[in-house]
């Protein structure tokens, strides 16, 4: 990142119910979520263990809340295969993908809180989803999704960040200051949990990349922070930011 990157942020929320037509307040709460997180300015931050407190980073990527777009429809929850992306099918086409951050807030469905689309792909669908239920803090969620954390974790993803098991029994994140995990990790692990991968690493659990709950990750690493970098500078994926 030269200098600094700043995200626009259009968020399109799709509701039936009251409750999925959710706040400006609740959106700003999931907006100001990602600004702490990707700026090591969260309260949990300082829960980073001394084995990673020389990796955990400071991403310093700033997102801006640009516009919202509000959408009522008859569908009671939208699946994974965009639908909620295309006005042409009940939902609400990105606003210009190429230069902002598109984030739908709608029920999901099948126990998903959140899918991100990787970069590189089609700006037609680009963007995450959050299940509405889990959109910022504390609305209709509740604990353990109930922190706002499904975003950072899926905005994780639409800046090029793989699963921190790598998707596979010891797989490979691409990212090497990130311990090799043995397989996703879930609830709150106690430190320190050990992976039984090559070298019994000591697992980075708090990652936000792991599947753990919400109160359970507080972290990116330099590695990570790279990564992201990488795609933003010209030539890279998202070099319209
Ligand atoms: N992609 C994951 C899912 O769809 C999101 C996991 C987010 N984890 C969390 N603690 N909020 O379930
Ligand atoms: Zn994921
Ligand atoms: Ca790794």
């Amino acid at each position: 990142v030269n200098g600094k990157v700043e995200i626009p942020v259009v968020v399109n929320v799709l509701y039936k119910t009251a409750a999925e037509n959710i706040s400006d307040a609740q959106i700003q709460s999931q907006i100001d979520v990602l600004n702490d997180d990707f700026n090591a300015t969260n309260s949990d931050f300082s829960s980073t263990p001394a084995l990673f407190s020389g990796v955990a980073a400071n991403v310093g990527i700033t997102f801006v809340l640009e516009t919202v777009n509000r959408k009522s429809t008859t569908k009671t929850s939208w699946g994974t295969r965009d639908a909620m992306k295309k006005t042409k099918q009940g939902g609400l086409d990105p606003t210009s993908p190429t230069t902002k951050l598109n984030m739908w807030a709608c029920t999901i469905g099948g126990g998903i809180l959140g899918y991100a689309q990787f970069p590189g792909g089609s700006t037609t669908t680009d963007g995450v989803v959050i299940d509405s239920k889990y959109f910022g803090l504390s609305g209709s969620g509740a604990y353990p999704y109930n922190l706002g954390r499904t975003a950072t974790h899926e905005v994780g993803h639409w800046m090029n960040l793989r699963h921190i098991w790598g998707d596979a029994t010891c797989g490979s994140d691409l990212v090497s200051d990130t311990p090799t995990h043995n397989t996703a990790n879930y609830g709150a692990p106690a430190y320190p949990h050990y992976s039984t991968c090559t070298g019994t690493p000591v697992e980075m659990t708090m990652n936000y990349m792991d599947y753990t709950d919400d109160r359970g990750m507080y972290m990116f690493s330099n590695g990570q922070k790279s990564r992201m970098a990488a795609i933003f500078v010209s030539g890279g994926a998202r070099a319209g930011f």
